[in-house]
This record gives structure tokens, C-alpha cells and sequence, in this order.
């Protein structure tokens, strides 16, 4: 994880990324998450995001995951915060066949598709289409291109990154996952702009018409 470090006097894992995001990403999610009560995030990574949005969203029930070996840490981070509206992590690579069983109004997820590969967000849309309420949110934070372009010089460094750490990795288009969510029922509804050229796109799962 970039900018991921253990501090020397506090064993938590933190991201300086979260710090600098979560203000901004908190408000958005607190108009677009008003009507919602359970949420899953996917790839909670640190912790850090669970807890401060937890707390003051405090009418959502926030289910934090990730792959086990993030899961020391997010517990750390869990247990100082003490708050009874956010639940310990569940077990979830996103490519894995058994999801949990879950039904919930809103899966967030910050700064992961750009993380794994192509395969994994394919999978990633598949499952979060298949816990998701009719009606229900997909928050989606992160840096993408549009029109087959980056949108800042910062951002062809930081996928140059990616690709060098992981060639599957790397910034994703917009077009593509629009493309991808409407496989799945999932329509765009609103593409807010973020502070250091990163988006945070809301698809909504389509109510299923029945004739
Ligand atoms: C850059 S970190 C972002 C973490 C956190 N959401 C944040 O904003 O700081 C990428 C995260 O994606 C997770 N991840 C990578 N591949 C995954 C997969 N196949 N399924 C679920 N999570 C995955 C990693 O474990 C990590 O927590």
C-alpha cells in the first residue's frame, strides 16, 4: 500500500492517503449515504477509513473487509475506536467464488481498483451486484482516466508506479467501468469530483422490473 507505514510508538497501520481524503469523501458519503443503514467496504485497508466514517455516520451499520493479511490491523484500529456501529472484518478477496452472505444499501471502496487486476474488478462489480438492495449505492473512490487519458501529470507517475510494481495493475477508465456496470445492473448516477484528481463515482443498482 503506498504511504503505508507502522508508526514507531503506535503498532496501527496507517495511510497518509487516508487522512488527506477521508474529510472530503465524508461528505459526499454523508448526503449520498442519508437513506442507507448497512454498508460493506471493500478493501478497508488500514482501518483508518471504517473508523472515522463510522463515527460520524453513526445511523450506518459499516462492515469492513479485506484479505486476511490486512486483518490484524484493521482489528487494531477497531478496537481504539469502540464504536458500536462498525463491525470486524470479513474475509473477502473480491475474486473468491463465496462471497459472505450478505444484503446490504451501500458498498464503499476507496483506492482499490487501480490495486488488482482487471480479472478482480470484473468479479469485484459481479459480487458487489449480487449483495447490493435493489436501489442500493456502489461508492467507488479513486483516480480513473476518461477518454482513454490521465488527468493530471501526478497520475501517469502513479500509474507508472502501479505497473511497475504489478502489470495488472494500473488507473482505470471510466468508459470501461461504466461498460462494466451496466453488465450488472449498475447505472451511473453521480461522478464527483475530488480533491488531487481523484473522482468518486456512485452507480445504483437498477430496480428489477418485473412484468
Ligand atoms: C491502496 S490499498 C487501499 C486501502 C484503503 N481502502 C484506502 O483507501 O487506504 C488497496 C487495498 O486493496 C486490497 N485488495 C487488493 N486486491 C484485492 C482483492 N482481490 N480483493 C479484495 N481486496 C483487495 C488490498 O488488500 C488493500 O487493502
Amino acid at each position: 500500500m503506498k504511504n503505508h507505514h507502522h508508526d514507531i510508538d503506535d503498532m496501527k497501520p496507517f495511510a497518509e492517503s487516508c487522512e488527506q481524503n477521508k474529510d472530503p469523501i465524508l461528505e459526499v458519503l454523508s448526503e449520498q449515504l442519508e437513506g442507507a443503514s448497512r454498508v460493506l467496504e471493500i478493501a478497508s485497508g488500514t482501518g483508518q477509513h471504517a473508523v472515522y466514517f463510522a463515527r460520524h455516520l453513526p445511523h450506518l451499520h459499516w462492515q469492513t473487509s479485506d484479505v486476511p493479511e490486512n486483518h490484524d490491523g484493521i482489528q487494531q484500529w477497531i478496537d481504539e475506536a469502540g464504536l458500536a456501529n462498525l463491525a470486524p472484518p470479513l474475509e473477502l478477496d473480491v475474486s473468491q467464488a463465496d462471497w459472505p452472505e450478505l444484503e446490504v444499501d451501500a458498498v464503499f471502496s476507496a483506492n482499490s481498483v487501480h490495486i488488482m487486476s482487471w480479472f478482480c474488478v470484473e468479479k469485484m462489480f459481479a459480487g458487489v451486484a449480487r449483495v447490493l438492495k435493489t436501489q442500493g449505492f456502489l461508492c467507488l473512490y479513486g483516480p480513473f482516466n476518461y477518454n482513454g487519458r490521465f488527468t493530471s501529470k501526478s497520475n501517469v507517475e502513479f500509474d507508472r508506479w502501479l505497473r511497475a510494481r504489478d502489470p495488472q495493475s494500473g488507473i482505470r477508465d471510466f468508459e470501461k467501468l461504466l461498460e462494466l456496470g451496466r453488465q450488472h445492473e449498475l447505472r451511473l448516477v453521480h461522478d464527483y469530483e475530488m480533491p488531487a484528481n481523484n473522482r468518486l463515482l456512485v452507480w445504483q443498482k437498477a430496480r428489477v422490473v418485473e412484468f
